[in-house]
């Protein structure tokens, strides 16, 4: 359990599901942990749960949307930890489910502040500290909704795709500053998020599970290894990957 060992790592969205299951496996594997999150009740119940087991951790509070609280949230972890080495770029919103001609200009608007600028803005301040001391490797959640249409989720899917875009192309730029920069793409996994969503369209659980080739969810646990492995020396060599998680989902 030292695939981080003296490693400081940043997690946006590490107030609950994917985000908690990494922050708590990253604390597991040895690293420093600076878990931040819109929801700070939410961040310092993650920081309990890993510093209940050993491990060291911090909440901050932080909306991924404004430059001035990304900002500060990178400051703070090399105020706190001296350095970056990896970085979880994971807080993201679903909105309602609404096909492409009914969504508001609002909800449009917020999605994509959150999951495509937010993604962006956390690689700017990211990057400038990676940069600056010699190395680091990112991961941003995308979805399988980044490589595939969504029904009923115009916003997200363009936000997802967006963020698979952002992926390579810093991962163009910056591999030859030893920054690698890679995604996930997770399909269908049994978090808040989704358990929100099937409380609101129930009859979509069966029908999900129905058309995954592994005929389940994933659990948050199973993307975390997967963000583990790209943060840690083991993935040396992989950048600019969107990697799925996601039973064989886009695979059919
Ligand atoms: N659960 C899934 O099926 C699934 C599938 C593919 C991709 N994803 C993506 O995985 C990521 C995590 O999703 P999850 O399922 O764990 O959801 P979740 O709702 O359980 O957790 C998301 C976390 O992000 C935080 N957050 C929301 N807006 C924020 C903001 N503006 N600034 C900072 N934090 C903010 C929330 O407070 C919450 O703690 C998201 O980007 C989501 O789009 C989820």
């Amino acid at each position: 359990m030292t695939q981080l060992k003296n490693k400081v790592a940043l997690i946006t969205g590490g107030g609950s599901g994917i985000g908690r299951a990494t922050a708590v496996l990253f604390a597991q594997e040895g690293a420093q942990v600076a878990v931040a999150d819109v929801n700070l009740d939410t961040a310092e119940e993650t920081v309990q749960m890993i510093t209940d087991s050993g491990g060291q951790a911090f909440a901050f509070q932080a909306d991924v949307s404004r430059a001035d609280d990304v900002q500060a949230m990178v400051g703070e972890v090399v105020a706190r930890y001296g350095r970056l080495d990896c970085a979880f770029n994971n807080a993201g919103i679903e909105g309602l489910p609404t096909r492409t001609m009914d969504v508001t200009e609002a909800d449009f608007d917020r999605i994509i502040a959150v999951n495509l600028k937010g993604v962006w803005l956390c690689l700017k301040y990211e990057l400038e500290q990676m940069v600056a001391q010699g190395g680091g490797a990112i991961v941003n959640t995308a979805s399988v909704a980044g490589l595939t249409g969504a029904h009923s989720m115009p916003a997200y899917a363009a936000s997802k795709h967006g963020v698979v875009g952002l992926t390579r192309t810093a991962a163009v730029e910056y591999g030859r500053k030893n920054i690698r920069i890679n995604a996930v793409c997770p399909a269908v996994i049994e978090t808040p998020m989704v358990t929100r969503g099937f409380e609101t369209l129930p009859q979509f659980l069966e029908a999900t599970i129905r058309i995954n080739p592994m005929r389940r969810l994933g659990q948050a646990e199973e993307v975390a290894r997967a963000v583990l492995w790209l943060c840690s020396d083991s993935a040396s060599f992989t950048n600019g990957a969107a990697l799925t998680v996601d039973g064989g989902f886009t695979a059919q």
